[in-house]
């Protein structure tokens, strides 16, 4: 069947088999390798992208569950060139060691700072708790998630416009 969505500001239309994952879709047909699969049993939170702004995990979606969406991938968080602050707070704090887990964890925490600006650890916590580092990396994920807050708001304070600036947050580091 004939499935239209958009992708990171790109409307996509392919013909897919009615059981498609959308984790296999977003990989396999569109080439977004960035989104991981995991466990194949709603587990492990690697393959999360967002759905109409809403995180979800992709192996539970149905291709055409999708279609008529907006679908967001971890390869849009970066944009002009410019590391997205979450991502810079993985950088800064090394939340990540083999990675795989990495990309659902960034998606489920940009959408958490951007629901809740401040963050306590305890919030961060809660938001990753139906994903799983197999690196235990949990306690530097807080971290780099804190970090992305903490610059966001102090370039939202610098600059007077509200808006982050993610070059900016890097300098200040
Ligand atoms: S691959 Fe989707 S939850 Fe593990
Ligand atoms: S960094 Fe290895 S699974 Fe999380």
């Amino acid at each position: 069947m004939q499935v239209t969505m958009a992708v990171n500001g790109e409307e996509v239309t392919h013909d897919v088999e009615p059981r498609l994952l959308l984790v296999h879709f977003l990989r396999d047909v569109l080439g977004l390798t960035g989104t991981h699969w995991g466990c194949d049993t709603s587990n492990c939170g690697t393959c999360v992208v967002w759905m109409d702004g809403e995180p979800v995990k992709s192996c539970t979606v149905l291709t055409p569950m999708a279609g008529g969406r907006v679908v967001r991938t971890v390869e849009d968080l970066e944009q002009d060139g410019e590391l997205d602050p979450i991502q810079q707070g993985f950088i800064q704090e090394h939340g990540l060691q083999c990675g795989f887990c990495t990309p659902g964890m960034m998606m489920t925490c940009r959408w958490l700072l951007d629901q809740l600006p401040d963050p306590s650890e305890d919030d961060i916590r809660v938001a990753i708790s139906g994903q799983i580092c197999r690196c235990t990396g949990y306690e530097n994920i807080v971290r780099a998630t804190r970090w992305a807050a903490e610059h966001e708001a102090a370039v939202a304070v610098g600059n007077g416009s509200g808006e982050p600036e993610p070059q900016d947050a890097e300098v200040s580091a």
